[in-house]
C-alpha cells in the first residue's frame, strides 16, 4: 500500500515536472533571455555602442532630435539616472517610444543597459 502511493506520488512529480518544463519552453519564447550575460556591463565596451548603432544618428550632438543628445558618457548618464532612457526603452506608458520608426531593442540589449542604470550609470 505504502508502496503504491510513493509510486503514485513519483508519478505527480514527474508530471509536475514535464509541465513545468512546458511552461518554461514558453517563458522563453516570450521573454528570450536565455545566455543573456549582463554580469560584465560597462559604459565602453556596451552601453556606448548600442546607443551608437541605435540612438546616436538621431541624438548625437549635432541632430539632437527632441533636444536630446546621448552622446557621451554625462549626457547619456543624465537620460539614465531620471529614468527616461529605461522608460523609452521598455516604451513604458508616458516615454516616446526609442528608437523611433524601429523596432524595440531585444531583451537582453535592454538587460544590459538596464544593469549598467541599476549599477549607478558609471563611466568605466
Ligand atoms: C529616427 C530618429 C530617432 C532615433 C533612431 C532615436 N530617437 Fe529618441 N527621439 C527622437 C525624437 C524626434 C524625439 C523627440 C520627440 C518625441 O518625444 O517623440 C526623441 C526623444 C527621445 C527621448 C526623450 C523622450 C521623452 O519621453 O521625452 C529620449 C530619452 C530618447 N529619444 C532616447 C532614445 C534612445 C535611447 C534611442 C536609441 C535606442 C533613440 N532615442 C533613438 C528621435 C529618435
Amino acid at each position: 500500500m505504502k508502496k503504491i502511493c510513493i509510486k503514485g506520488l513519483a508519478f505527480a512529480a514527474l508530471l509536475l515536472f514535464s509541465l513545468q518544463g512546458c511552461y518554461y519552453d514558453v517563458e522563453e519564447e516570450l521573454y528570450p533571455d536565455t545566455g543573456c550575460d549582463t554580469a560584465n556591463v560597462a559604459y565602453s565596451t556596451t552601453v556606448a555602442p548600442i546607443i551608437a548603432d541605435n540612438c546616436l544618428n538621431c541624438h548625437n550632438r549635432a541632430s539632437n532630435f527632441g533636444n536630446v543628445t546621448l552622446e557621451g558618457h554625462d549626457n547619456l548618464q543624465q537620460y539614465a539616472t531620471n529614468g527616461q532612457l529605461i522608460g523609452v526603452l521598455r516604451r513604458l506608458d508616458g516615454f516616446a517610444p526609442m528608437p523611433q520608426g524601429a523596432p524595440q531593442l531585444v531583451e537582453c540589449t535592454i538587460a544590459k543597459i538596464e544593469a549598467w542604470v541599476a549599477d549607478g550609470a558609471p563611466d568605466n
